[in-house]
C-alpha cells in the first residue's frame, strides 16, 4: 500500500514522546505494559500485516504515543480510514496532535461496540491490539475478544507482545493463533500474533 501514502507528519522520534509514555507507565504500569514505545522495526512489521478492503477501516486499540499508527499511515493506510482508541485522555490528546486526519477516540477498547461509531461496525479490516492483555485474568481477556467480535465478526485481531509463546490461552478463548512476525529490534524483542475465532 505504501505507494498510495503521503508521508505522514512527524518522525518516529517526534511522535513517540518517550517522556509522556514513561510518566503513564509510572502512573499505571499494568495499563501500559511497557516502559518505552514500540520500535520502528516492530511498527513496520505490524503495518505489513494489515489488510484493508475499500470500504473498511483499521482500528488500533491502545494506541499509546501513536508510533504504530504512524507506521500504518506510512504503509499506505489513509488517515481517514484509521481509527485509534486510547483510554488515557493525555495520550488521546497527544495522538490528535501528531496524527492529523486520524479518527482518535478517547474510550475503552473493552466497550468497543459503544466507542466505535455504528457505521463502522462490520467494516473493520484489521484490528490491532496494543493493550497488555497477557497481564489480565481470563474473564477480562474474554471480554476483549467479545468486544472485537462485536464490531469485527470473524476477523479477530493482531496482538504484539514480548512473550515467547502465545500471550493468550487461545484454546480457552475459542481462538486460533498464529505467530505472524518476530523482531529482535525492539526492547524487549517482540512478536506479532494473529488471533481469529475458532468457529
Ligand atoms: C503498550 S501501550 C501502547 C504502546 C504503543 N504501541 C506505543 O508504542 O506507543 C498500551 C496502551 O494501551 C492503552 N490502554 C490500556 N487499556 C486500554 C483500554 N481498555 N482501552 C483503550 N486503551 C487502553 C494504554 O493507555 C496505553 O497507551
Amino acid at each position: 500500500m505504501s505507494d498510495l501514502a503521503a508521508e505522514p507528519r512527524g518522525s518516529h522520534t517526534e511522535v513517540r514522546n518517550a517522556g509522556l509514555f514513561f510518566r503513564r507507565w509510572l502512573a499505571n504500569p499494568l495499563q501500559m505494559g511497557s516502559i518505552i514505545p514500540s520500535s520502528p522495526a516492530l511498527c513496520a512489521k505490524i503495518a505489513k500485516l494489515v489488510t484493508l478492503a475499500e470500504d473498511e477501516v483499521v482500528v488500533e486499540l491502545g494506541a499509546g504515543t501513536g508510533v504504530i499508527s504512524r507506521a500504518l499511515l506510512a504503509h499506505g493506510v489513509p488517515p481517514e480510514r484509521l481509527v485509534v482508541v486510547e483510554i488515557v485522555r493525555d495520550m488521546a490528546d497527544h495522538l490528535r496532535s501528531v496524527l492529523p486526519g486520524v479518527n482518535v477516540i478517547c474510550g475503552d477498547a473493552f466497550e468497543l461496540s459503544r466507542a466505535l461509531p455504528e457505521r463502522l461496525h462490520g467494516k473493520v479490516g484489521t484490528a490491532i491490539c496494543g493493550i497488555p492483555l497477557v497481564m489480565l485474568p481470563l474473564e477480562q481477556q474474554q471480554r476483549f475478544v467479545d468486544a472485537v467480535e462485536s464490531v469485527a465478526p470473524g476477523r479477530g485481531f493482531l496482538l504484539y507482545t514480548y512473550c515467547i509463546t502465545s500471550p493468550l490461552p487461545y484454546g480457552k478463548l475459542n481462538l486460533t493463533a498464529k505467530r505472524e512476525a518476530w523482531t529482535p529490534l525492539n526492547f524487549p524483542p517482540a512478536s506479532v500474533w494473529r488471533y481469529r475465532p475458532a468457529h
